[in-house]
């Protein structure tokens, strides 16, 4: 056995341990006093736990139980006697060197680790936030609103129904017969076999009196659809609201009052209604309602086209059918209903030329009813 050659080889080994050391990342700082060496992990490291392990696993393999290190450790007793003792501590020399890098190294590790802890779990508090783009409503919900304002004020009960309807509600129980119209692919969205969207609001008369019975004072705000070809006062899918008062003894006096007091709160005490002779299959009689111009008071202006009155909607009194199909008395009871299109009424109001502004969801529009 060559003790010179032994002492080199343990040497070397030293010198792989420190380069492998290096290439996980450390960087191993000589102190000016010689042996005390120490060990930075140069970068931070998201994989603390893994470099544990490979640490761990780098120290057995150089001077754990099965390592070269320790083969050369047995091999002490071959050693010539005058260099036995000699060759004995260097090698211990070598062992304790690679045991304090391989210390050190941990140390390291778990400083890197906490400090990225730290930092990552610390708060300050005194940075400003992020503030949070405020949203707001739309101007067709900010108009149902008033709507509904007014009418709550007036004693009326909010209705929400579905938009999903059968025959029965579409058509049937509002005295549209067999073959109208209405009842056409060309006007309606049908979805599978007996449903269609509701193209009025006044599907919800029917459910109402069924729900509540008679009488009943309710307004039903809600989507409708219809074929229609998107123009700029037409939409497929519009806002309506619906009106029904169903009492003993009302009449159409009752209708005028009402939306009389309607547009005097919405458009001031000064507007004036009109009410021209139309036909609904589910109203006898059955009017066209208007309103005097709010912007020109009647002498005509851009608003109104130049005819000093504005369209409300449609109203009348409720058909005899319709009581009966909601199982109400028509002997007993009499009643009227309105429904008013939402989205031209906003229209107006906000001076929009085209109502199909109101759901383009351009930001830059909708900002401005803030
Ligand atoms: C009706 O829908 C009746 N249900 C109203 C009614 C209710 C009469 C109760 C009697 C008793 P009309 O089809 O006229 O009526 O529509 C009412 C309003 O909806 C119109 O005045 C208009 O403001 C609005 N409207 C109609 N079609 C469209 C459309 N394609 N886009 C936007 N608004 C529309």
């Amino acid at each position: 056995m060559n003790y010179e050659t032994e002492y080199q080889s343990s040497l070397a080994l030293e010198e792989a341990f420190r380069r492998e050391l290096e290439a996980l990342g450390f960087r191993i700082v000589r102190q000016p006093h010689g042996s005390d060496e120490s060990a930075d992990l140069i970068a931070t490291t998201p994989h603390g736990e893994k470099l544990m392990i490979e640490l761990k696993n780098l120290e057995s393999r150089y001077v754990g139980r099965k390592s070269e290190l320790a083969g050369k450790k047995k091999s002490i007793r071959d050693v010539p006697e005058e260099w036995r003792a000699q060759f004995a501590q260097q090698l211990q020399a070598i062992e304790a060197r690679i045991r304090h890098l391989a210390k050190t190294s941990g140390t390291a590790v778990s400083l890197v680790v906490e400090t990225a802890g730290i930092e990552r779990e610390s708060l300050d508090v005194t940075i400003p936030g992020r503030r949070p783009r405020a949203g707001h409503l739309h101007p067709i919900t900010l108009m149902r609103q008033r709507i509904e304002d007014i009418f709550v004020s007036l004693g009326y009960a909010v209705e929400d129904d579905r938009e999903i309807e059968t025959d029965f509600y579409n058509f049937d129980a509002l005295n549209i017969p067999e073959g109208h119209p209405a009842r056409e692919p060309q006007d309606t969205f049908y979805t599978t076999d007996g449903f269609a969207l509701r193209s009025q609001t006044s599907t919800v008369q029917i459910h109402a009196m069924q729900r509540r019975g008679a009488p009943v004072r309710m307004i039903a705000p809600g989507r409708v659809f219809r074929r229609d070809t998107p123009d700029p006062t037409h939409n497929p899918m519009f806002y309506q609201v619906e009106g029904l008062c169903v009492d003993r003894g009302i009449t159409m006096a009752h209708l005028k009052g009402t939306l009389a007091e309607f547009v005097h709160r919405l458009f001031g005490p000064e507007t004036k209604t009109r009410f021209r002779p139309s036909y609904f299959p589910f109203t006898e009689p059955s009017a066209e309602v208007d309103y005097s111009c709010f912007n020109c008071g009647g002498p005509g202006c851009r608003i109104c086209k130049w005819s000093g009155w504005i369209e409300l909607g449609g109203s009348g009194m409720v058909h005899p059918n319709v009581l009966r199909a909601a199982n109400v008395d028509p002997d007993e009871f009499t009643g009227f209903a309105f429904g008013l299109g939402i989205d031209r009424t906003c229209a107006r109001i906000y001076e929009l030329d085209d109502i199909r502004l109101l759901f383009e969801n351009d930001v830059r529009f909708l900002e401005q009813f803030r």
